[in-house]
């Protein structure tokens, strides 16, 4: 399964991931898997609030560390897997989540690697001096074409 790196941008502050995932919101389209990676602080949860603000609406959007799932209108799912045990796993509609016609936003998605669409798009968080490095990857061969055709429109490929 290929999977390819298809943008890279530095994020010099949390306001920058605010901008990126206002950017991100702005492109993602409906029945899309997108799973943020990156360790605990990088700022997944931040640029998930960000396109759920671009999404949804404004409005203040919870962390799922505990309640693992928050749905929106879209609809837009919210997961973080952290701490899914794998009993747990069957008792989330993931059908609908990955399959159906809303958006999945996914922290820890590698805590169900074999339940994630092959097709779909990632974006990885990794801390820097002085802010995060957003690396935007797609995975298969579908999910790498979204990925460099939303990487090219949301802009963040482009100084600004
Ligand atoms: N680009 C950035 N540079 C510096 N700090 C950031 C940046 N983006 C987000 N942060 C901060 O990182 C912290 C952890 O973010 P969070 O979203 O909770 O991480 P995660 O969900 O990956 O565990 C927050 O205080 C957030 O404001
Ligand atoms: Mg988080």
């Amino acid at each position: 399964m290929a999977a390819e790196r298809v943008g890279v941008r530095f994020l010099p502050g949390p306001e920058a991931t605010q901008q990126a995932g206002d950017a991100i919101g702005r492109v993602l389209p409906a029945g899309t898997t997108l799973t943020l990676t990156g360790p605990l602080g990088a700022g997944k949860t931040a640029l998930a609030q960000a396109i759920l603000a671009r999404l949804v609406g404004p409005g203040v959007y919870p962390s799922p560390t505990y309640t693992i799932l928050a749905a929106y209108p879209g609809p837009v799912y919210h997961l973080d897997l952290y701490r899914i045990e794998p009993e747990e796993l069957g008792e989330l509609d993931l059908d609908e989540i990955f399959w159906g016609t809303g958006r999945a936003i996914v922290e820890w998605g590698e805590r169900a690697a074999a339940l994630l669409p092959e097709q779909r798009i990632e974006a990885r968080l990794e801390p820097r001096a002085g802010g995060r490095r957003l690396e935007w990857w797609g995975h298969g061969d579908r999910g790498v074409a979204l990925a460099r055709e939303l990487w090219a429109r949301s802009g963040l490929g482009e100084p600004r």
